[in-house]
């Protein structure tokens, strides 16, 4: 008698019951379930902790899908509201609004702010850094929207297909979001060297002042400094000019300069919006920085011989292998 190979599956649990008459619930006489033909190692089952995991991801999407639909329907209800009270239905700006307002330049036909995020760190990140990242970027988009200076943004370095891309995926309308995505092009092949820096804690530069016409890079690394120094290294590799945030010119911390992706750039879109920088830093740094005003008053601490002035970034020299 022929035998036909059939696969069932060994966990009766997540077997659906069958709900088509033709559909036979049990193996046909002559049919070997997989896991008792000969020659076949039955599937590994899930350990208890996967098991717990996968019911913890399933019970976070349908949490986070319910919390969307009540959402949705809060805004539906305000603009319902408003509507009613003759108010402007909108909050913030529409796409069509914001993308007038980049449009808005300065005198030398710049947007206020460009910025572009490096998201060329795939591989170093783990899954829910991958995730804590995407959701950086849309914190990102959400600041740029609600500035009143939006500025030019772009996501640069994503790997078509890669951990990012999926994760951007996994949010709805994300191909709609008024940013410029670069798939297997990093900020390097897309804007012109001698207009863009490099921003890293560890840079000797200080950023003094936004230029109009540069390009300004944020590392898109959550690391949790694993990786201390490495966005510095990789720019200066490739001979880019780097500069850091004028942090300590401006505020005591109470703990390391190094912000999350998100925050520099707030603290940028709040310069390129006219803030001052001690107002924006203090603004926008967690509080558990333990950042304070530096005291400005005559008879404040003079500096240390050795606390060398910070150089300008325009002073900086062209990084060395590139023509001055
Ligand atoms: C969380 S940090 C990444 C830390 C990483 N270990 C590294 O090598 O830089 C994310 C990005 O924010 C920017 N950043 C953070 N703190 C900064 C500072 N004090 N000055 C300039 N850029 C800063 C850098 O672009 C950095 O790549």
């Amino acid at each position: 008698m022929e035998t036909t190979l059939q696969v069932v599956d060994p966990d009766p649990q997540v077997v659906e019951p069958s709900t088509q008459a033709d559909e036979p619930s049990k193996p046909l006489p002559g049919v070997v379930a997989l896991s008792t033909c000969p020659g076949t190692t039955p599937g590994t089952p899930l350990s208890k902790n996967q098991l717990k995991k996968q019911r913890k991801l399933a019970a976070y999407v349908e949490l986070r899908k319910l919390r969307r639909e009540k959402e949705r329907e809060r805004n539906k209800q305000k603009r319902r509201d408003a509507k009613e009270q003759g108010l402007p239905i909108r909050t913030g700006p529409s796409r069509k609004e914001l993308k007038r307002k980049q449009a808005v330049t300065g005198a030398d036909g710049n947007p206020a702010l460009k910025v572009a995020i490096d998201l060329d760190y795939d591989e170093l990140m783990q899954e829910r850094d991958i995730a804590k990242c995407v959701k950086q970027c849309l914190r990102i988009y959400t600041i740029n929207r609600r500035s009143s200076h939006p500025g030019e943004l772009h996501f640069a370095g994503i790997r078509e297909n890669g951990n990012i891309h999926k994760w951007f995926m996994k949010n709805d309308g994300w191909e709609n979001w008024n940013v410029k995505y670069h798939f297997d092009k990093t900020h390097k092949d897309l804007f012109d060297r001698e207009h863009m820096v490099y921003l890293t804690c560890e840079s000797e530069q200080v950023l003094d002042k936004l230029q109009p016409g540069c390009t300004y890079i944020i590392g898109g690394l959550v690391d949790h400094n694993h990786f201390k120094g490495l966005c510095h290294q990789r720019a200066t590799e490739a001979g880019l000019k780097t500069a850091r945030l004028p942090l300590s010119e401006h505020v005591d911390m109470k703990t390391r300069s190094v912000l999350s992706t998100y925050h520099v750039f707030e603290l940028l879109t709040k310069v390129a919006a006219g803030q001052d920088w001690t107002t924006a830093i203090l603004d926008t740094i967690p509080v558990r920085k333990g950042a304070k005003a530096k005291d400005r008053t005559e008879d404040s601490e003079p500096k240390q011989p050795d606390e060398a002035e910070p150089q300008d970034i325009e002073s900086q020299p062209p990084p060395s292998g590139l023509d001055s």
